[in-house]
């Protein structure tokens, strides 16, 4: 029988862990029996000496098997998912999912709440009045194999991957959150365990991304492609740039608003572009071949099926929604080129407007957010708006201002007038890539 000793050793000393000590020492953290403090010198020791494929892959195994496995195969139509690494302005889930049921796949999408400067899928859909997040899997099933909806964005139960949520929560105040066999293997057990058939990453890289270089951004996308496959989900990655906000709105309501902008033929580029590129990976990934979800999207299907969702889950599709009591525009000092719109700094200021959570639990302002005037590249005249702040409690604005101090750059001369521009979709990590 091993114990949380030996196994931190082996780790430490830069051996290999063995099934029985991935299985033993997953099993008895879940139950309490390793404590804290032994699991955060294990995650300390993976951060600093890695894991080999067959050790993500179980520990992978070991946190699926400490909860429930949710399973769709019963469903007349394929599913398929999108798990996004997290990214200032991704509203994404928003006009994909309907999109993708539009076009023939059931999509169960399992999402979390924000923490920190990236907002969480639920708290966006939480600002249509009614709209619920807490189905039970009855629930999910029902809506899911409805030929009208097909779609349901829900919050994961807490019976998936358990060992995951303590050991997420512990690598949070331990300092060991950026391990990529940590990551991939933590982002991999709720997305299996969720029960999907196919899967698609987007992986974010960039000043507003967890992975700010390409070359991990890579690594991680390739371990997280390889575990999905492994486990008998069709899994594919799309690397995106993450330097510069998606679209033009950070916030809840109004990335909502934003979202329901593309559903109906319109919407920020980059936004339609994300959207379009996401959902032609989800719907190779379940064959349904011949379906073009642009196509689809200008027949105005997405946006029927993103009513019947929002119905689905109580929610009323034409009500409303919220608008700030408050707002405040930052303006340009100078004339010239927008050269920079740092995708952080307008994370951080959305969130010190009330639509983030500092910790969690706490509740979030559906309102509140940053609407963004310009984007890189657009010329600016001195004392152009270039966003404006929405919040319910005004004494908030300072501090976003000051997040925002250095986040947009004006070029003035001819060499910094010129934006460096990247394209949005960077990479694409196959099946065969693994
Ligand atoms: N998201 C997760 O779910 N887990 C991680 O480790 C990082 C991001």
């Amino acid at each position: 029988m091993p114990d949380a000793v030996s196994v931190i050793a082996s780790k430490r000393d830069g051996h290999e862990l063995t099934s029985a000590q991935i299985d033993w020492v997953i099993d008895a953290y879940t139950r309490g029996e390793v404590a804290d403090e032994q699991m955060a010198a294990l995650a300390m020791a993976v951060y600093f000496r890695g894991m080999t494929r067959p050790e993500v892959s179980r520990w992978t195994h070991a946190m699926i098997a400490s909860g429930t496995r949710l399973d769709f195969t019963h469903l007349p139509r394929p599913t398929v998912d999108k798990h996004s690494t997290g990214g200032v302005g991704d509203k994404i889930t928003l006009p994909l999912t309907p999109l993708v049921a539009a076009c023939g796949a059931a999509v169960p999408q399992l999402s979390g709440r924000g923490l920190g400067h990236t907002g969480g899928t639920l708290d966006k859909l939480e600002s249509i009045p009614g709209w619920r997040a807490d189905l039970d899997n009855a629930e999910i099933d029902r809506i899911l194999a409805d030929p009208a909806v097909g779609a349901v964005v829900c919050a994961a139960g807490s019976g998936l991957a358990p060992a995951d949520k303590k050991l997420y929560a512990l690598r949070d105040v331990t300092g060991t959150v950026e391990s990529i066999p940590l990551i991939a293997s933590s982002i991999m057990s709720k997305k299996i365990a969720e029960g999907t058939g196919a899967l698609v990453l987007d992986v974010k890289v960039g000043s507003g991304a967890f992975m700010t270089d390409v070359d991990d951004a890579r690594a991680l996308a390739r371990t997280m492609v390889a575990l999905g496959t492994d486990a008998g989900v069709r899994t594919t990655a799309l690397l995106t740039a993450m330097d510069e906000p998606l679209g033009c709105t950070a916030g809840n309501a109004l990335e909502v608003r934003e979202a329901l902008d593309v559903l109906a033929g319109a919407g920020p580029p980059d936004v339609v572009e994300l959207t379009l590129a996401l959902a032609r990976e989800m719907v190779a990934a379940v064959g349904l071949d011949g379906v073009d979800p642009a196509d689809v999207l200008a027949s105005g299907a997405a946006m029927d099926r993103w009513r019947a969702m929002i119905a689905a889950q109580g929610g009323d599709p034409d009500a409303p929604l919220p608008a700030a009591a408050h707002t405040d525009t930052v303006r340009s000092a100078g004339a010239g080129i927008v050269h920079r719109v740092d995708a952080r700094a307008v994370g951080i200021a959305a969130w010190r407007l009330g639509a983030g959570r500092a910790v969690q639990g706490e509740q979030v302002q559906a309102s509140a957010g940053v609407e963004l005037h310009v984007r890189r590249g657009d010329r600016v005249a001195a004392g152009a708006p270039l966003a404006t702040l929405h919040t319910d409690t005004p004494e908030r604005f300072e501090a976003a201002r000051a997040a925002l101090a250095d986040a947009f750059a004006v070029g003035r001369t001819e060499e910094d007038a010129r934006p460096v521009t990247r394209p949005l979709v960077l990479e694409r990590i196959g099946e065969a890539a693994g």
